[in-house]
């Protein structure tokens, strides 16, 4: 007989263990060889572990080995250190383990108040059905890229979903080089071509340029193509540029466009008033993409997607066969008509756990530390002889490259792009890099409410002693 209590008992030690001992262990460290081998290579056991000896083994050889993102000096990609609730309520939608496809059970109606919170909590305008929680952003994009896709046809008198993409009207959709990558890879999917994502210029900040967006678009139209999606970011990876959302919307509305936003890391940070008019016009778009999973410290697997007209998912993903047929009356249906998911897991109890843990004033007020701290770790970088800002930091996160005076450009981009894997090595800071306008950057995203003012300069003391020691190797 299985022991759910010791399971579970035995587990909540050790994760509460583990987070508790997070901020006093490196970071990160690498997994030694033979551990890789092990846990890679194992075999599979012909009878079962008990559960002591199962979770002893996970938390000896599992978790001893993190990511870091738990860490307050985790300053890498967009990856949250998770909110105690949303822990708590992951526990929890495990044990339920529904599938949130549709039906009735607690499940499906929670998740209709988790997404319209989040809908809340940035300020756009919400009807019940208009929006579910994805795996990601990365899909929340595909399903946001596929609706528009299906509209654009749809308009041009194409029926997409009877005759797939061959002979249809080519479709062209826009965003600056900022733009990430998942939306590059839904254009893919769906059919529509790379190349047919089209890079419009910027304002040289990062931010895309709504007249160059205006004068592509009508350049594409004169040549045949069907100008039907434009996708502004609230927040870009690399430097956490906001687009002119407003005037982006403007154009899409006299074009005839979808407009998508992609709100992965940032759009969240509209609940700061220091920089909540940056999002003007945010609320404008036909669909915003959203990540609970980065900001909201929700543990990973949740994304979000609300659309303005909630149509418009449901004439494109709804397919129900004879087996998922629906006597409830409910008329909104299940969720699985609204994306590509049919069993979805119950990812609302976390969101709502880690939403309602802290109300909408305390998620501000969680925000609100992380861009205060960002603004922080720039003022530190613009003072320091040895680093200079490669941009504005306009929400969370810093970009910045080692640049003393007397070193030349060169050898200032081949310290910086070395720098994050050395300073990874150190394992007292973790911060990841990428290039903006041609150069290496690092960039320290804060989304951890926990970074504090060491942490910060514990980043710079790192980033110098490293860029020291690989100064020296020359
Ligand atoms: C701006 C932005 N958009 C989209 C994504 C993709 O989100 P996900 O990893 O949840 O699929 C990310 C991930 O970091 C991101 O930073």
């Amino acid at each position: 007989m299985v022991d759910v209590h010791e399971y579970l008992a035995t587990a909540a030690r050790a994760a509460s263990g583990h987070l508790s001992g997070l901020s006093a262990a490196p970071v990160w460290r690498p997994t030694p060889p033979e551990l890789r081998a092990e846990l890679a290579g194992q075999a599979l056991p012909e009878d079962g572990l008990d559960a002591g000896g199962l979770l002893d083994y996970a938390a000896s050889r599992v978790l001893a080995y993190p990511m870091g993102n738990g860490h307050p000096a985790f300053f890498g990609w967009v990856n949250a250190a998770p909110h105690p609730a949303g822990i708590a309520g992951a526990v929890l939608a495990a044990a339920m383990n529904p599938s949130s496809a549709g039906g009735d059970h607690a499940d499906v109606y929670l998740e209709r108040a988790a997404v319209r919170w989040i809908a809340q909590l940035v300020g756009y305008p919400h009807e019940t059905g208009a929006g579910l929680l994805t795996s990601g952003a990365s899909m929340a994009t595909i399903v946001a890229v596929g609706a528009a896709r299906q509209r654009a046809l749809d308009r041009a008198g194409w029926d997409v979903r009877e005759h797939g993409l061959s002979g249809a009207p080519r479709l062209t959709a826009y965003a600056s080089a900022e733009v990430h990558s998942c939306v590059g890879k839904a254009v893919e999917l769906l059919g529509l071509g790379q190349a047919n994502l089209r890079v419009v210029g910027d304002d040289g900040r990062g931010h895309l340029d709504p007249e160059a967006l205006r004068a592509l678009l009508e350049a594409d139209r004169a040549a045949g193509a069907v100008p039907f999606l434009a996708v502004g970011s609230a927040g870009t990876v690399t430097t956490g540029a906001v687009d002119p959302l407003a005037a982006i919307a403007a154009v899409c509305a006299e074009e005839g466009l979808w407009f998508h936003v992609d709100g992965a890391y940032g759009a969240f940070g509209v609940l700061d008033p220091r920089i909540a008019a940056r999002y003007a016009g945010m609320d404008l778009a036909d669909s915003v993409a959203l990540d609970p999973h980065k900001w909201l410290q929700v543990p990973a697997g949740v994304g979000c997607l609300l659309v303005r007209d909630r149509a418009q998912l449901r004439e494109t993903f709804s397919l129900v066969p004879p087996y998922l047929r629906d006597d409830s009356g409910d008329p909104l249906g299940w969720y699985s008509e609204y994306g590509i998911e049919q069993t979805r897991p119950f990812r609302a109890l976390p969101v709502w756990a880690a939403i309602a843990a802290r109300g909408r004033r305390g998620v501000a007020a969680d925000i609100a530390a992380c861009t205060a701290a960002a603004r922080l770790l720039a003022e530190f970088v613009e003072k320091d002889p040895d680093f200079e800002l490669a941009a504005e930091t306009e929400v969370s996160i810093v970009a910045f490259r080692y640049a003393p005076d007397g070193l030349d450009e060169a050898e200032s981009d081949r310290i910086t792009h070395a720098l994050a894997t050395a300073i990874q090595a150190g394992g007292k800071a973790f911060i990841t890099d990428s290039r903006y306008r041609g150069r290496p950057v690092l960039r320290a995203c804060i989304i951890n409410p926990a970074t504090g003012e060491d942490d910060l300069r514990l980043l710079l003391e790192e980033a110098r002693d490293a860029a020291g020691a690989l100064l020296a190797q020359r």
